[in-house]
């Protein structure tokens, strides 16, 4: 039996890989693996412990023991921690802030991308920041998805926006820029275009067409192995 398809889905923030990568594993029928939100469920098991979040091997060390689950659709994915429905508590500005910090750390990424391996064995659509250079290196098809700064800023203040109608786009924006710094200046798995990726910048592009620009990719990369696509 070939093996599924693995679709990986690398970014900086608001670049529209949940969005596309939810639309994605729908169309082609495989498991939508957002690991970002792994990394957002050990910020919040940091904070709600008694671990100093600047205790690199406290936090590594909680990272490889709390237990996390990605369960349901792609376009309602539930998220656990400890069994404990943790989907909206994950998407905080404190969560989002520390997630950042947290996966710097060596100890917290090992403990992911070995779950994330074990998640993607039987194919899916996994976005992040290091899928295709780490976590699924011979991925069947790399994306990197980016945009313009402020564009990406505008997308995740009007989010932002539907939760806290206060919300200030400047500090959205400082924010945003901050970890993007972060997480593509690390030691450890930075954010980085993988050789082989279709670079797709969407600024000023609708959904649906990066969408359609996608699966064109994907069709035409899996042209002699159709097989593997949507049989369930
Ligand atoms: O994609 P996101 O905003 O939900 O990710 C939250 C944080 O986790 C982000 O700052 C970068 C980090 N992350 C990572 O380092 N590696 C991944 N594969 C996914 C996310």
């Amino acid at each position: 039996m070939p093996r599924r398809l693995i679709i990986a889905i690398d970014g900086p923030s608001g670049a529209g890989k949940s969005t596309l990568g939810r639309m994605l594993a729908r169309e082609l029928n495989l498991l939508y693996i957002d690991t970002g939100s792994m990394y957002r469920a050990v910020a919040l098991a940091v904070l709600e412990s008694s671990v100093s979040s600047i205790d690199d091997v406290a936090v590594g060390s909680l990272a490889a023991r709390v237990s996390i689950d990605l369960r349901g659709e792609p376009e309602s994915m539930e998220v656990t921690l400890e069994g404990r429905d943790v989907t909206e508590a994950i998407r905080s500005d404190e969560v989002t802030r520390l997630s950042s910090i947290i996966s710097a750390i060596p100890q917290v990424r090992r403990a992911m991308v070995e779950r994330q391996r074990e998640m993607g064995k039987r194919g899916g659509v996994l976005n992040g920041r290091d899928i295709g250079t780490v976590v699924f290196p011979d991925a069947d098809v790399k994306f990197f998805l980016t945009a313009l700064p402020q564009e990406r800023a505008q997308r995740r203040f009007v989010e932002e926006r539907v939760q806290d109608p206060d919300a200030e786009f400047e500090e959205t924006f400082v924010d945003m820029t901050a970890r993007d710094r972060r997480d593509s200046t690390r030691s450890d798995s930075p954010l980085r275009i993988p050789e082989d990726a279709v670079v797709i910048d969407s600024t000023g592009v609708s959904i649906d067409e990066v969408f359609a620009t996608m699966i064109a990719v994907v069709r035409e990369k899996t042209r002699r192995g159709l097989a593997i696509l949507g049989d369930g």
